[in-house]
């Protein structure tokens, strides 16, 4: 039977850097509490004249490339974003376009920062079921455009980027070898913004009032991201017949180091099998994991056989994880 694998990567992510002491001067904060904290020191922000669908297509053309698939041979793009160039039409038909996939279907997903996740578990489903052979995934945010810089519990953490994966269908031991995931309705205001749809649209005056804004209960979040996650990659790994012990890499979406760290250490997988690069570019939310998985697999740190458990918590709540042969 047909799987996934991934076949190519690539990212993309915005030139100027917000660093901690930027954000001293914007909101009171400092280096010492953002890093303590969170890990993180700096974050990629858009700029005024960059375009989200742009980003995408940068960080598709590597990954395409590496694949050796071309746009016109695309049969699916999957764009997991929560932050699209507009609200209708999605991006993802817009990438399409501009990569010339005249082929592809092209949909936007949305699970919040587990939205790549939640791509890949759709894009090995199709691929299983034989609706798709070449599938171009995506995360990509701007969440910088609906950060508000006068609430330092969010505005210090949040990034923009784009990461690209090219996914093949494969009958090899190599891809994905278990996906799933989960949701919680429950939690929907951990993490939220609540304007710019039906509920609170444009046109009513209390929807400028912050709504359009994203908001988290940091410290709720805290705590279930950390059990979710343990949860669910325990699940995948039990489902696949393999422990911890066989991971070579733990790839956890990067929302806080101290979230990566304890998770990691619940499952008892060392910190230096820990995909770590928070500090560099913050929460970039759907995009964190393509990003993360681009620059270890261009730094060569991934080598072909590794098995790497991968998962992602965000807001719906929602949560999954993938176990993944390189
Ligand atoms: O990506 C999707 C999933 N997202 C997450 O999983 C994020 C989960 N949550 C978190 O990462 C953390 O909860 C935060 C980083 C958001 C906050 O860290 P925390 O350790 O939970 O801090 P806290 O919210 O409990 O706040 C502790 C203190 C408060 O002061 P008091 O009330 O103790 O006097 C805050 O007002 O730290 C204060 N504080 C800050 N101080 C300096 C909050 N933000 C800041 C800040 N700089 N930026």
């Amino acid at each position: 039977m047909f799987h996934a694998t991934i076949a190519g990567t690539g990212r993309a992510v915005p030139e100027k850097v917000l660093t901690n002491a930027d954000l001293t001067k914007m909101v009171e904060t400092s280096d010492e509490w953002i890093t303590s904290r969170t890990g993180i020191r700096e974050r990629r922000m858009a700029g005024p004249d960059d375009i989200l669908s742009d980003f995408c297509v940068r960080a598709a053309i590597p990954a395409l490339a590496e694949a050796g698939i071309e746009p016109g041979d695309l049969d699916t793009i999957i764009l997991a974003t929560c932050t699209p160039d507009h609200p209708i039409p999605g991006a993802a038909p817009v990438v399409q376009q501009k990569l010339g996939a005249r082929r592809a279907a092209a949909f936007d997903l949305n699970a919040a920062c587990s939205g790549w996740l939640y791509g890949l578990h759709v894009a090995d489903g199709l691929i299983q079921s034989g609706k798709a052979k070449n599938i171009l995934l995506l995360g990509a945010e701007f969440l910088t455009r609906f950060t508000d810089y006068t609430d330092r519990g969010t505005c210090v953490l949040f990034g923009d980027g784009a990461g690209a994966t090219a996914l093949k269908a494969t009958k090899s031991d190599h891809g994905v070898l278990s996906t799933s995931i989960h949701s919680d309705g429950e939690g929907s205001t951990f993490i939220s913004m609540p304007g710019g749809g039906s509920s609170f649209p444009p046109n009513r005056p209390e929807s400028r009032d912050k709504g359009l804004y994203i908001q988290m209960k940091g410290g709720e979040t805290f705590k279930v991201a950390i059990r979710s996650m343990v949860d669910v990659c325990k699940e995948v790994l039990a489902e696949s017949g393999f422990t911890t012990a066989d991971v070579d890499w733990f790839l956890p979406h990067q929302a806080n180091e101290r979230i990566l760290t304890a998770t990691a250490e619940r499952l008892e997988i060392p910190p230096e099998r820990c995909v770590n690069n928070i500090a560099r570019y913050g929460n970039t939310s759907a995009a964190s994991i393509p990003i993360a998985l681009d620059e270890y697999a261009r730094e060569g740190r991934l080598k072909r056989g590794d098995l790497i458990l991968i998962t992602a918590f965000g807001g719906g709540l929602t949560w999954g994880a993938a176990l993944v042969r390189w």
